[in-house]
């Protein structure tokens, strides 16, 4: 089964409308436009629009939103909705990265709410999935990714699957320059694929685009893309610099 690689920029909260300019001109120009990848930009709600105007229809790189709200509309202060994504131009959106789940306090409950909303609003979701050190130490690991899977994925039709990225991130290995080994990484994103197949079906599971992020970087990426259940990347400090992160892609290419 073959799958396009998907290699994708959480920016996180870094980077103004101002730095998002500066870096789309010298990071556009560093790849051919068409690629054998889809890459992803998700800047921070307020660059959106600034990252929209930079990126044009450009063919191969598309916009994410790193969060949304799993409203519709209406008095939810600070909040963005699905549909606001959509208008600025996201065609993808971040959801339940680890450090919503562990400093915002989202659960799979309300991730599942917020995959169902994106979809409904025709956002493809990037679902973020990992497991802490000490669940991993504690030989908790499939348990934590099968419950997170099951709950964020909870009532989503095996079609719906197409349009969803999920993400492997260990928690461990996010900004802190530990990368899960090749094969760390490899074997659990088999893992991953298994919990797919059981809820989904084979065929699907087989489809299903799995990213690995954390600590991502130029000189590790092709080792970790040449893994046979690893699709791409979810890329977080390393696509801060528009030459790093084209190095990543170009590694994965
Ligand atoms: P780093 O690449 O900085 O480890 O971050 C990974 C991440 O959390 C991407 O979502």
């Amino acid at each position: 089964m073959s799958r396009k690689t998907i290699i994708a920029a959480n920016w996180k909260m870094n980077m103004t409308p101002s730095e998002t300019a500066v870096f789309l001109e010298p990071f556009l120009q560093s790849f051919p436009e068409a690629t054998a990848a889809d890459i992803v930009i998700a800047p921070p709600f307020v660059s959106l629009a600034k990252a929209a105007e930079g990126l044009g229809a450009h063919p191969a790189v598309a916009l994410a939103a790193q969060n949304m709200s799993h409203e519709a509309s209406g008095a939810f202060t600070g909040e963005t909705s699905a549909a606001m994504l959509g208008d600025v131009g996201c065609a993808y959106v971040i959801l339940g990265h680890s450090e919503r789940r562990s400093l915002y306090g989202e659960g799979d409950s309300v991730i599942n709410q917020k995959v169902h909303a994106a979809l409904a609003a025709g956002l493809k979701p990037i679902l973020c999935i990992g497991e802490s050190l000490e669940e991993r130490d504690g030989g908790q690991l499939e348990f934590v990714l099968s419950q997170q899977l099951e709950g964020s994925l909870a009532g989503i039709a095996a079609a719906a699957m197409a349009d969803i990225v999920i993400a492997y991130e260990p928690v461990w290995a996010i900004g802190t320059g530990r990368t899960a080994s090749p094969e760390q990484a490899q074997e659990t994103q088999a893992y991953v694929r298994s919990v797919l197949a059981n809820l989904f079906g084979g065929k699907v599971a087989g489809a299903t685009r799995i990213q690995y992020g954390g600590s991502v970087k130029p000189g590790n990426a092709a080792e970790l893309i040449s893994q046979p259940d690893i699709d791409g990347f979810l890329v977080g400090g390393a696509s801060l610099d528009p030459t790093s992160f084209a190095e990543i892609i170009r590694a994965s290419l």
